[in-house]
């Protein structure tokens, strides 16, 4: 009888056991990922992305991003709580965060400009129907200038290259294409633009800022400083600016090959001295450098409009070592 009664208590109790998953209360949403699952995707998706192209490049390398930023403030998934309602609001919240970071940590698209707000995409199209209708050199003249402005750099670049054709001689045109050409990574045709532009136009302060740029991307410090002295005589305006740049050539000039020297040397130019930001966007805090494979990969082969730069490893490694610390 004991034996009976003892047998039905523990066969009671292993049915209890085994059936509490199904009776328990329900879990209103699913465990959040646990850490090995996110690292193993991180991991295929180190694998994979070498070989994947365009589109596809760019989600793995953003979820790369937001996976790194997931595994950096990873928490173990908290007990099963009592009320509900306090969970919900927390996971909405997170969700929130979650799609908001992920809007956010996207790598832009190649090509894509600033042109986003409609109104000026339309002055835009008006523009440039006129232009490409009238085919007159002060149409396209008025398109190139609107879509320079806009940063519509393919459009820019079409609007000049056909004033060109009509006008080889027009001096805005050719310095344009000159700093185009430069922002295009081709740097000994840009080269070539830039000098007939500012030779026959030395008071046009942009070109004597890009042309500076350039030989300071050739390592060709003394002329770079020279070219942004120019800059600063004819009075361009982004002074303060450009005096940091003149310094930074002058410090380069003697530099070693640490991280730093690196970045001012290849990449300050586009993204600020201290990684502010400027023709490139802004570097400093941005969850892209958390990965770096990815900005190996930027660097390496370049992305819209930043060119490729070519380094060795030892400075790669160096100046990704320095970027983690910006
Ligand atoms: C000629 C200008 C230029 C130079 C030089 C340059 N960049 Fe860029 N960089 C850009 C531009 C423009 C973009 C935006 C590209 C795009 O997405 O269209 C960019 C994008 C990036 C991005 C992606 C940022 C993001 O939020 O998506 C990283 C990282 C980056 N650059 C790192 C570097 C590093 C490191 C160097 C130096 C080795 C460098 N860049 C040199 C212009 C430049």
């Amino acid at each position: 009888m004991t034996a009976t009664l003892l047998f039905l208590i523990l066969f009671l109790l292993g049915l209890a056991l085994a059936l509490r998953p199904l009776l328990g209360p329900k879990e209103p949403f699913p465990e959040p990922p646990r850490r090995e699952d996110l690292l193993r995707e991180l991991e295929v998706l180190r694998a994979e992305v070498e070989a994947l192209e365009g589109e596809e490049k760019k989600l793995a390398l953003a979820r790369m991003v937001a996976l790194e930023k997931a595994l950096e403030g990873y928490r173990p998934p908290e007990k099963r709580p009592l009320n509900p309602l306090p969970v919900a609001l927390a996971l909405g919240v997170v969700v929130l965060l979650g799609v908001g970071l992920w809007r956010y940590t996207l790598p832009r698209l190649p090509g894509e400009t600033t042109v986003t707000q409609r109104a000026e995409a339309r002055e835009l199209k008006a523009l440039a129907d006129k232009a490409r209708r009238t085919g007159a050199v002060e149409d396209l003249l008025a398109w190139g200038q609107r879509a320079y402005a806009l940063q519509a750099f393919d459009q820019a670049a079409e609007a000049y290259l056909e004033v060109l054709k009509k006008d080889p001689r027009n001096v805005e045109a050719v310095r344009r294409v000159g700093i185009l050409l430069f922002m295009g990574g081709r740097l000994e045709e840009a080269q070539m633009f830039l000098e007939i532009a500012q030779h026959a136009d030395p008071k046009a302060a942009e070109g004597w800022l890009f042309l500076g740029n350039l030989y300071f991307q050739k390592g060709e410090m003394d002329r770079a400083i020279a070219a942004w002295e120019r800059y600063l005589e004819v009075g361009g305006e982004a002074k303060e600016r450009v005096e940091g740049l003149i310094a930074m050539a002058r410090a380069q000039a003697q530099g070693g090959k640490d991280g730093q020297s690196v970045y001012l040397a290849r990449c300050a130019l586009c993204h600020g001295a201290e990684g502010e930001g400027g023709v490139g966007p802004r570097l400093k805090g941005n969850p892209i450098l958390k990965a770096p494979e990815a900005v190996r990969e930027i660097v390496l082969k370049g992305r819209g409009q930043m060119p490729p730069v070519p380094l060795s490893e030892g400075e790669l490694a160096a100046l990704l070592a320095y970027l983690q610390g910006l």
